[in-house]
């Protein structure tokens, strides 16, 4: 848990979440906060496996390199390996990966330094997002509703580590499907209850309405379907999230997977665990569970 993403106090919330769960099990679960503090507990002979709650990347645990270092270590560790990780934490990659075999995510564009942006989103028409291609939980995204507003959307999503994508807003709902194991939970319906699922609307309580499950009958078994198929693509496993739009004639979009999903009180996961029998505990079980496979 913990680190020096962006997602550094996400991530804490989450680990606190796990640590109490797992511990409440009988499990000697200890918390870690950071990939250097882990190499020193892994140095000190302390640890057996990882429960990964580090989310993000540039200084989080989610893009591929702490799961090559555990990997190289020979530790287990929650949740997808070098590839999954890497593939997912990069929004431009798991696009050119689903385009290729045919499942759907919105038309986006690749901004390159000296791009010209307002080409770029006639290209794409507005509305549009502008988002920094590897980091999670809304940070550095905005919505762009007018020309105006481009430059400064930019502006904000230059300010994290690694390439920015501009990305065709999908209008509709927004969704989410958990994986655990092989299993596909309930989908969610998010509803925020004033703007959009930004990062305050993810972690205020009170800020957003959930519907689990999102769908009915054939339409949420495609959801389900369309997430496993996507997941396994990346090259994922053991467990994660996978997120989507779903526009006014049904059709779903794929926007990212999410390998360390966040785990906090607000979080979905733990709501579609819920909402299918499964109490927060049982979840921390049953992942920490896949790495015993
Ligand atoms: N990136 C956050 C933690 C999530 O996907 O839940
Ligand atoms: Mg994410």
């Amino acid at each position: 848990m913990g680190g020096t993403s962006a997602e550094r106090d996400v991530s804490l919330n989450s680990g606190r979440g796990v640590l109490a769960a797992l511990r409440a099990r009988g499990i000697d679960a200890q918390a870690v906060d950071g990939v250097p503090a882990l190499v020193e507990a892994i140095r000190e002979g302390r640890v057996d496996r990882v429960f990964n709650v580090l989310h993000g990347s540039h200084g989080g645990g989610e893009d591929g390199v702490l799961q090559g270092l555990l990997e190289a270590l020979g530790v287990p560790c929650t949740g997808s390996g070098v590839l999954g990780s890497a593939l997912s934490m990069d929004k431009i990659r798991s696009k050119q990966v689903w385009q290729a075999i045919g499942l759907p995510t919105p038309g986006y564009v690749r901004l390159q330094p000296g791009d010209d942006i307002h080409d770029a989103a006639k290209r794409l028409g507005l509305p549009v997002i502008v988002k920094p291609a590897c980091e999670g939980s809304s940070v550095g995204i905005t919505r762009v509703l007018r020309p105006a507003d481009l430059e400064d959307a930019v502006a904000l999503g230059r300010r994290y580590p690694g390439e920015l994508l501009m990305e065709q807003l999908i209008e509709g709902g927004e969704f989410t499907v958990g994986v655990v194991g092989d299993v596909a939970l309930p989908s969610i319906e998010i509803r925020p209850k004033k703007g959009w699922y930004d990062y305050e609307a993810k972690y205020t309580p009170g800020n957003t309405e959930y519907l689990c499950p999102g769908l009915d009958g054939e339409a949420e078994q495609g959801m389900r379907d369309l997430a496993l198929e996507a997941f396994r693509a990346l090259d994922c496993s053991g467990w994660g999230r996978v997120d989507f739009m779903r526009d006014g004639q049904g059709r779903n979009w794929l926007l990212e997977v999410n390998t360390a999903p966040g785990m906090t009180a607000t979080s979905l996961v733990p709501k579609a665990a819920a909402a299918m029998g499964v109490p927060y505990e049982e979840l921390c079980w049953r992942v920490l569970e896949s790495t015993l496979a």
